[in-house]
């Protein structure tokens, strides 16, 4: 495996596998930071802020890189805002999205001082202002439209259809925007879209700024004269495998013109593209089995720490870290958890491997460590950050005293009613 494959040193990966065992996910701050200057360069002709949307890895080490390149931050919790703060973003340049964000969540993000919390329902609307009015504070809100714009991708990650259950529906984005202006402690500083994820086309990027911009000329025909920015989501597309992923150019010249024309300055809340190549996934090979005309690798990592190929039918690339010419074989490597739906590659062409030596599953720096779960008593998987030659543990491996934290087998209290 040759590190430009990977843009890892597998020597590295070895020793990290070695010295803090596996599974373990490790991180790359320079691969982080390339993704990051490019999508910036590309953005050059318009006043930007990339707000890395923090589902897609909050480790703090990642928050970190990103937040000294400059970076914003898009938030869908309290739990997220927290990860934000520690990691020192500006309260100004986070967006919080979520169509369930509750009354406490919305009095924490004004309290903060969040730059955009984007409105996705009326109900959601009338609880922000009472918030906003009881604790006499101004908040400072976006629009989080649903632009009836398709995508292709796995039906799971599309969000911006009209059935979908995110954002306002087009057709009420005005009146909405009315009442938020005719509100005293409100202000409507954007409207936002988030059409979906591992968009791998952009033209849908380009009709859906389209229609926001339709609405921008709506809305300021209304006299509301206070938006500054129109938000076009993440969603941005990486190469797994095959796939063809949008140039951060192409994507530039799919959203620029149209928002530049209009006055505005453009916000967009990548997490895959900034962060899923820049990540792998360390595994161990257990052992070897032959079961009913298959060839099985059997691995120390599960579904309960990366859940993509299962849940989503996902295409990783596998590569042992151990060089070396060997030949290939077809083979179902699958983990230790008792599903059958626990695989990380089925009839995958892999070089020959056995018991004892180390995998890496690649592109799995986003979606991964954060969907990952306690599932069978597996204690989640330690975190590492790679700048340069040197690493650090960023999230250390959980424990089993972790797992029963807050358990008790004796009742200790009883409640009625
Ligand atoms: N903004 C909003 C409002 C979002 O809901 C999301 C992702 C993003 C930005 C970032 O999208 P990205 O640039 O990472 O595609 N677990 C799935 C992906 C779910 C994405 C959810 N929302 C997966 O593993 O593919």
């Amino acid at each position: 495996m040759g590190a430009g494959v990977l843009g890892f040193d597998p020597g590295l990966l070895q020793a990290i596998a070695d010295r803090l065992g596996t599974p373990a996910y490790v991180y790359s701050a320079n691969l982080i930071r390339a993704q990051y200057n490019a999508l910036h360069d590309a953005l050059h002709g318009i006043r930007h802020r990339i707000c890395y949307s923090v589902k897609a890895n909050g480790n703090l080490g990642v928050l970190r890189v990103l937040k000294q390149l400059g970076a914003g931050a898009d938030i869908v919790s309290v739990g997220e805002l927290r990860r934000a703060r520690i990691a020192g973003f500006d309260p100004d340049g986070i967006v919080f999205s979520g169509v369930g964000k509750t009354t406490a969540e919305i009095e924490e993000a004004i309290r903060a001082g969040v730059g955009f919390i984007n409105i996705e329902s009326t109900s959601e609307l009338a609880t922000l202002t009472s918030v906003a009015n009881e604790i006499k504070l101004p908040a400072r809100v976006g629009i989080r439209v649903n632009p009836d714009v398709a995508i292709d991708s796995h039906p799971y990650t599309k969000t911006g259809e009209k059935t979908a259950k995110f954002g306002i529906p087009f057709d009420e984005v005005v009146t909405v925007a009315k009442r938020i202006a005719a509100e005293p402690r409100l202000v409507l500083r954007g409207l936002a879209m988030h059409i979906g994820s591992q968009i791998t086309d952009v033209a849908p990027y380009h009709r859906g700024a389209i229609k926001l911009i339709e609405l921008v000329t709506a809305i300021r025909a209304s006299g509301i004269t206070t938006l500054e920015a129109l938000d076009v989501g993440g969603g941005l597309g990486v190469r797994y495998h095959n796939e063809k992923a949008p140039t951060p150019k192409a994507f530039a010249e799919a959203v620029v013109p149209s928002v530049g024309a209009a006055g505005l300055g453009l916000l967009c809340e990548p997490g895959r593209y900034l962060v899923a190549n820049a990540g792998v996934l360390l595994t161990r090979v257990l052992y070897r089995k032959h079961a009913g005309g298959k060839e099985y690798v059997i691995v120390d990592a599960g579904m309960s720490d990366f859940v993509r190929p299962s849940h989503y039918n996902a295409h990783h690339e596998i590569l042992p870290l151990r060089d070396g010419k060997r030949p290939e074989e077809v083979v179902n490597v699958v983990g230790p958890i008792c599903e059958t739906g626990d695989f990380l590659a089925l009839d995958r062409k892999l070089v020959a491997v056995g018991p004892g030596e180390v995998l890496a599953v690649l592109g799995t720096g986003a979606y991964g460590f954060v969907m990952s779960s306690t599932y069978n008593q597996r204690p989640r998987a330690p975190e590492v950050m790679v700048d340069g030659d040197r690493y650090y543990v960023a999230r250390q491996r959980e424990t089993l005293d972790d797992l029963i934290r807050g358990e008790t087998a004796e009742p200790t209290t009883w409640y009625k009613a």
